[in-house]
């Protein structure tokens, strides 16, 4: 038997590409380990009513980890117009298959490193390396939302004085998404960035939350990180607003190096940060458990470019990176990121993105080249 068994779920558009890509890197590397492949995203949806199939699920449970490119998600009525004819108006919904997964393996940690690599002309500034935390099974993606919305919870809600402006509102004219937060959630999240600065000698946490309209919600985020924050005094703890987050990501980005944060905002500072350092194509992300991870790029399927091998396989590279620091395997993933690092600094073979028109896999082929270089 191989020592790891990892699970590839390249997924819709150019999660292909991407895995392909990072096929190359981990074949070369030939760790002692076995890849299976499983069927998640747009086609099973289409074609089972379920985008996550129950049979994926099994299979992630048989390995130590999974890596995944990328799907293709859409709204309730577009996604039910395309469901095949057979199992309309059975009661299937479709679910985002990624969220799906973060919350059935709980993996409540949701790390997304955004570092401009030296010679990357897409760098916003050169001096960015920045870590986000974003908590990720909980807040307002947690998945609790209604409507129309139940009389019986109508009945509830209109003992809160604030809810007085809508009790006259038709149920039927009422949607209702929840924002749970718990004390586990924040505490969980929070400890994790202040192990990662700490492991990685960072000055400063930042908890990025809105505890003045989000009282009880993000009040809570932030007291408890303030608690955690006692038990490493040599790491300051710095509070800011999300709203206000976004000018000074704009404004002086490297001013900052571990960001927390709960679901929605971890998604909108990533994006931003994601942008800050090259966009979508430099941007990865581990979604860690106590006992699973799951790798990704934060880019999704990008249906316009799906298979013609055209977009940038760094994100999904760097993804590989930390799935080999994940699995103990520090030294390969080190020689990775270096890698990485010298083939943007060289500026010969880019992805369209940075102003080449090398394919996805020569980026790969060229970053292994250096990875194996003296081996
Ligand atoms: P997207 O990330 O797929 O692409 C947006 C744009 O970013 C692309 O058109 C391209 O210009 C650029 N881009 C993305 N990845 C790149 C790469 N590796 N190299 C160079 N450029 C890259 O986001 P979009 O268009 O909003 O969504 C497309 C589909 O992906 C939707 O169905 C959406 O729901 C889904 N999605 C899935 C995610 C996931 O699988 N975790 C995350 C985000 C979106
Ligand atoms: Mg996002």
């Amino acid at each position: 038997m191989a020592k790891y068994r990892i699970a590839c779920l390249p997924g819709d558009g150019i999660g292909k590409d991407v895995m392909d890509a990072a096929m190359i890197v981990l074949n070369a590397i030939a760790l002692d380990a076995e890849y299976v492949y499983g069927d998640i995203g747009w086609k099973f949806w289409k074609s089972e009513g379920n985008a996550t199939p129950e049979r994926t699920i099994e299979l992630l449970k048989t390995t130590d980890c999974c890596l995944f490119g990328a799907i293709t998600s859409k709204p309730k009525e577009e996604a039910e117009k395309e469901l095949n004819p057979e199992l309309k108006g059975k009661g299937y919904v479709y679910y985002s298959p990624i969220v799906k997964l973060r919350q059935e393996f709980d993996l409540h940690t949701n790390m997304r490193p955004c570092k401009a690599y030296e010679g990357n002309p897409l760098n916003y500034r050169d001096d960015i390396d920045l870590t986000i935390f974003r908590e990720n099974t909980e807040g307002l993606y947690c998945g609790v939302e209604y409507f129309p919305l139940p009389e019986e919870l109508m009945g509830v809600l209109s003992m809160h004085p604030k809810m007085k402006r809508f009790v006259n509102t038709p149920l039927k004219d009422i949607a209702l998404s929840c924002r749970i937060i718990t004390r586990k959630g924040a505490q969980t999240i929070t400890r994790q960035a202040f192990e990662y600065a700490r492991k990685q000698g960072k000055k400063s946490v930042t908890i990025v939350e809105k505890p003045n309209v989000l009282r009880e919600t993000s009040g809570l985020m932030v007291r408890e990180a303030r608690k955690i924050a006692e038990e490493y005094p040599e790491i300051e703890l710095r509070e800011a607003n999300i709203d206000a987050m976004c000018m000074w990501l704009v404004k002086n980005p490297q001013n900052y190096e571990v960001l927390v944060c709960s679901n929605l905002f971890g998604d909108i500072i990533s994006d931003l940060s994601a942008q800050l350092v090259g966009g979508l194509g430099f941007s990865p992300s581990a979604n860690i458990g106590d006992d699973y991870a799951l790798f990704e790029p934060t880019h999704g399927s990008a249906p316009k470019y799906a298979g013609q091998y055209k977009v940038n396989p760094t994100a999904m590279l760097l993804s590989v990176k930390l799935m080999l620091d994940y699995l103990g395997e520090h030294t390969w993933a080190q020689r990775l990121e270096d890698a990485v690092a010298q083939v943007i600094r060289e500026e010969k073979i880019r992805t369209y993105d940075m102003g080449g028109n090398n394919t996805t896999l020569e980026v790969a082929r060229e970053v292994t080249k250096k990875m194996m270089r003296g081996m």
